[in-house]
């Protein structure tokens, strides 16, 4: 038997962007939250080392500055209306959060501490500035617990550990959606008058990722099933530091701390790539750069990794002839005991996953699949759109890593995501809350859940015997490959081949557990499905876009070319088949030059 429910506003997931925007929802709404995981396991939690804000507390700033940088860094894709909004509404935002008793780490004067992140710069200089605000290397961690307990204090209803399978439309207008009880293996509709996803990006389509297991793009898949498009799919971010073979983030904040990227020569090669952002260029430029020397054979000990170093002595001496000194113009002098202080995590995962003391020792590190910038296209208000005329969707919202509003166009600046969830998730929030609050519950049909169990069915009654954590290694692999930092056009058309032939294997899939109490191996095989269709169009729309821009670098087109492609790619699934179309890019201030680090 389906179980029913009803509220006003229904959010997807419980990340940074899901709790902010139920929290502002919930101001003047029935608000419910229906999340696959415990609210406070979010993937938002594993975000280290802070959130952008030009607070300007350790050094000269403006929200100007920021929305420059912020369009440079997306190599000049994103929309520069919603980029300067967001940049703009930052100051205030991180204060509210520091009302809610977010325990910022702290300047001597007690102000919120900064430190500096990638491709956040000083306009004038082109210097690093301290923009990221952070809680020690557990920024992210600790927004998922203020943001939770505000949500219980504003009496946010949560239905924990429930797998969103579809969305409900009814009328053009989103009215709810279908998902499964993981403990149970019941199915609930949920009827609302506005849906809010949350749902976080699609990072374990990749070998090697920074991504929670859980991070497998449901919101996206869910949405494309039901004709809505995803936008810009082919931009997925290399974050340059993840722990070698396992893609663990090691945060920017180790950078901005003042460690530094080494080859096999000992070289800091990113002098050389970036003469004046160095270390903390942006994400793109850096991870390019570090394939470069593992190319090249600079790797350490010839292998595909190199050394990310933040010993004191490392730091000082490098910090010496950069120039580099404290807020009062003392010469920038760290000790082990401030890095252990202000990186306690990040010391805590080298001594654990890697046995090496970063203290003491450089950690290897390679680039990890970090961050969609693509996703479910939006308004700057959370207001999804669906067409290249930006039509919007009445009822239906999405903020955070799912969506795509565009903030951070071919490539996003560290710091820029935790900024994006807490302010599209209450833009979103509020947005939401405001259209319920002016209309009527449309009529469900009675078979509202029909296409999620037809969808779980096939799984159940699959006779074949197909492995799919097989058919998940091979689709990793090829992406890692050939549709990661560096594209061609026949390593994609490769990849593309293989997914295709994954989606039919995955038809043939042996499921062995025909039980409903927390039927893992199901939830699993659905998921594989949501990765397998987001690789498709991330494959499609990348072989597609003749150029390079951001985290898209095809070495048999290795130019941007602003006459053809200053535009958003929109991708939908119809009839199995994905069709492309595109729509401009919003330019306000900032005509599109070339990008120096
Ligand atoms: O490096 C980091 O701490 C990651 C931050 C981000 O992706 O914004």
């Amino acid at each position: 038997m389906t179980e029913f429910h009803q509220n006003d506003v229904l959010v997807v997931g419980a990340g940074g962007a899901g709790l902010m925007a139920a929290l502002y929802a919930s101001k003047s709404t029935s608000t419910a939250v229906i999340t696959k995981l415990y609210p406070t396991r979010s993937h938002t939690g594993t975000a280290q080392g802070g959130v952008g804000a030009a607070l300007g507390n350790e050094g000269e700033d403006h929200p100007e500055w920021h929305t420059y940088d912020t369009v440079k860094g997306s190599d000049y894709l994103g929309d520069q209306d919603a980029i300067e909004f967001m940049c703009q509404e930052a100051v205030q935002t991180v204060y509210e959060l520091e009302h809610m008793g977010l325990p910022f780490s702290r300047t001597p004067e007690g102000r919120i501490a900064q430190r500096p992140f990638g491709g956040h710069t000083n306009n004038v200089t082109g210097k690093p500035v301290p923009r990221a605000c952070y809680a020690a290397d557990r920024t992210g961690h600790m927004i998922l617990q203020t943001l939770y307990q505000q949500c219980i204090k504003n009496n946010v209803t949560f239905y924990d550990e429930f797998e969103v399978l579809d969305l409900l439309i009814v009328n053009g207008a989103a009215a709810g959606v279908v998902a499964l009880e993981i403990l149970t293996g019941k199915m609930h509709v949920f009827h609302a008058k506005s849906v809010i996803f949350a749902t976080g990006g699609h990072g374990r389509i990749w070998a090697i990722t920074s991504n929670a297991y859980t991070y497998t793009g449901d919101g996206v898949a869910v949405a494309l099933r039901r004709g809505i498009p995803a936008e810009d799919m082919e931009f997925f971010q290399f974050h340059p530091t993840g722990i070698y073979k396992m893609g663990i983030l090691i945060t920017e904040g180790v950078r901005g701390e003042g460690g530094v990227l080494l080859n096999d020569t000992g070289e800091r090669f990113m002098e050389r790539y970036a003469p004046t952002a160095k270390d903390l260029a942006s994400r793109d430029v850096v991870s390019r750069a570090m394939y470069i020397e593992m190319q090249e054979g600079h790797g350490i000990g010839g292998k595909r990794y190199l050394y990310l170093d933040v010993t004191p002595d490392t730091v000082n001496k490098y910090a010496a002839e950069d120039g580099r000194t404290r807020q009062d113009g003392s010469p920038y002098v760290v000790t082990a005991e401030e890095i252990l202080s202000k990186l306690p995590d990040i010391v805590d995962f080298a001594r654990t996953y890697l046995g090496v003391d970063p203290v003491s020792e450089p950690m290897p590190v390679q680039p990890t699949a970090h961050y969609a910038m693509g996703g479910i296209p939006t308004d700057k208000l959370g207001q999804v759109v669906i067409d290249e005329h930006n039509t919007v969707m009445p009822g239906f919202y999405a903020a955070g890593e799912v969506a795509c509003v565009s903030v951070h166009g071919a490539n996003r600046l560290g710091t820029n995501s935790l900024l994006d969830i807490i302010i599209f998730g209450k833009y979103s929030g509020l947005q939401a809350a405001e259209y319920a609050n002016g209309v009527d519950f449309q009529e469900l049909p009675a078979d509202a859940d029909n296409f999620a169990r037809q969808q779980l069915d096939a799984i159940l009654n699959s006779t074949g015997n197909e492995n799919a954590a097989d058919i998940a290694n091979e689709m990793k692999s090829v992406m890692f490959d050939q549709v990661g930092v560096f594209r061609t056009e026949d390593g994609m058309a490769q990849a593309l081949e293989k997914v295709r032939e994954l989606q039919e294997r995955l038809k043939n899939v042996n499921s062995t557990d025909l039980g409903s109490t927390f039927n893992t191996e199901l939830i699993d095989i659905w998921e594989l499905g949501n990765l397998l269709d987001l690789a498709e169009v991330t494959a499609v729309s990348a072989l597609a876009r003749k150029e390079s821009r951001g985290a898209h670098a095809r070495e048999d087109y290795p130019k941007r070319d602003d006459a053809n492609w200053m535009k958003h790619t929109l991708a939908w699934i119809k009839d199995g088949e994905v069709e492309l179309s595109y729509k401009p890019v919003v330019i306000t201030k900032y005509e599109p030059k070339e990008r120096v680090y």
